[in-house]
């Protein structure tokens, strides 16, 4: 079995209450989602609790004695956080999550750097999240937005890259694709971009939960990610960005708690990290995404890229048995190419349908354009069924999807 094979991930469903408790139906859960959001263990869950029944207070700005543990459990999670991905701590802002992460450089750097006939560099396989924000900066400064095409098999092809790169001040790439799991080879893309002289914006939402980080050795200048993705709470996520770009970057949202003096007419404003965090920030989350942070370092992100590149290379095996039967599996075949996402059709069942079905058997998969519009409108998919693994996920979970596959294949006649 996939998940006794290492020890550090033997039986750790049982630190999620959701996957012990059975659906309306009596079924187990089976949770394929994990692209989406995460489950959350359950010391994450206590973390919350803990915070709002013994030291619930507003940070920076008490003296007394709860409000000082909660400045301190704040920053801590900050540090944990910068630990985990390499950083200072002066470098890891909090956000809501991803989407306003990427708005904030968008905003923040984008209107102070980017002007007309410069240009602005994605692939055309990113989220909306990391396409919507630099088409409005387009719109803004009148900047070119243009695209590292993709391949029939979801690879990006990098040949002209070069060029697309030419008058470019900025790449903002996706570190995986979660419609169809391509990891993107960021190792090549940033130098070049470097040499190029852009800055690299990395939309680590499918990134950060599943590879271990490092951004100092992967030289991006901002890393977003969300908190919600990698066992976390909702409503946290992180901009990572080079402390001096943040120091040079004027503020995003204004307010309480990221100035320094403020004037009836003038203000100046906090230092970094705290001159991008106005008002009172989600300090139970970011606590919480601090012990999620904690879970997943104990178990070490090695294990957890290798146990969900396992389980996809088995999936990928197994669902070879609807070869002939209408199976399109979309993305590149290759576990190592992919994170622990794959997305497919089988014959005519309609991707809503198919996700019907296995509901009723406690199987949850996503269907639909996955926030991915202009990439299924270029690949002529109305939709595709979509299965992520996480650390939780077993080969058992595996195989009920391929039961539950089998068990549809039959009510439509495959
Ligand atoms: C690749 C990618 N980018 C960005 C996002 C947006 O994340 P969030 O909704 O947490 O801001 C997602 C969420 O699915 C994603 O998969």
């Amino acid at each position: 079995m996939i998940d006794a094979r290492d020890s550090a991930l033997a039986g750790i469903a049982s630190d999620f209450p959701i996957l012990g408790r059975p659906t309306s139906r009596g079924h187990r859960l089976v949770y394929l989602d994990s692209a989406a959001t995460s489950q959350k263990p359950r010391s994450v869950i206590d973390a919350l609790s803990t915070y709002y029944e013994e030291y619930n207070a507003n940070i920076h700005r008490g003296v007394y004695e709860i409000a000082a543990r909660a400045t301190d459990a704040f920053e801590l999670a900050r540090a944990k956080i910068a630990t985990f991905i390499n950083a200072r701590d002066s470098e890891v802002v909090f956000t809501r999550n991803t989407t306003e992460a990427i708005n904030l450089v968008a905003y923040a750097w984008g209107n102070a750097n980017v002007k007309a006939g410069d240009a602005i560099l994605v692939s055309e396989l990113e989220h909306h999240s990391n396409l919507v924000p630099w088409q409005m900066l387009a719109q803004r400064t009148g900047a070119e937005l243009r695209f590292i095409p993709v391949d029939e098999r979801g690879l990006l092809v990098l040949e002209d890259l070069d060029h697309l790169l030419d008058g470019c001040k900025l790449v903002a790439i996706g570190h995986a694709s979660n419609a169809l799991g391509t990891i993107a080879p960021l190792d090549v893309i940033i130098p070049r971009a470097h040499a190029a002289g852009a800055l690299v914006l990395v939309d680590g939402a499918q990134g950060a939960p599943h590879f271990g980080l490092d951004v100092k050795t992967l030289d991006a200048d901002f890393y977003a990610f969300s908190g919600h993705k990698m066992l976390g709470p909702t409503g946290i996520g992180v901009l990572y960005a080079k402390h001096v770009l943040l120091d040079a970057m004027p503020p995003f949202l204004t307010g309480g708690d990221m100035i320094h003096r403020v004037g009836y007419r003038h203000s100046t404003f906090n230092t970094p990290p705290w001159k991008f965090e106005a008002g009172t920030s989600n300090v139970a989350d970011a606590i919480g995404l601090g012990v999620a942070v904690d879970y997943l370092s104990n178990i070490g992100m090695d294990v957890v890229r290798q146990h969900e590149r396992d389980l996809t290379a088995y999936a990928l095996a197994r669902l070879e048995e609807f070869e002939g039967r209408g199976l399109d599996v979309y993305g590149p075949r290759d576990a190592d190419r992919i994170s622990g996402v794959i997305s497919f059709n089988l014959g005519d069942i309609h991707a809503h349908d198919l996700a019907s079905i296995l509901d009723t058997e406690g199987i949850c998969i996503r269907a639909g354009h996955h926030c991915a519009m202009p990439l299924m409108d270029k690949m002529g998919w109305a939709a595709t069924a979509r299965a992520s693994f996480y650390l939780y996920n077993t080969q058992a979970d595996v195989d009920a999807l391929m039961d539950g596959l089998h068990a549809a294949a039959r009510i439509f006649k495959i």
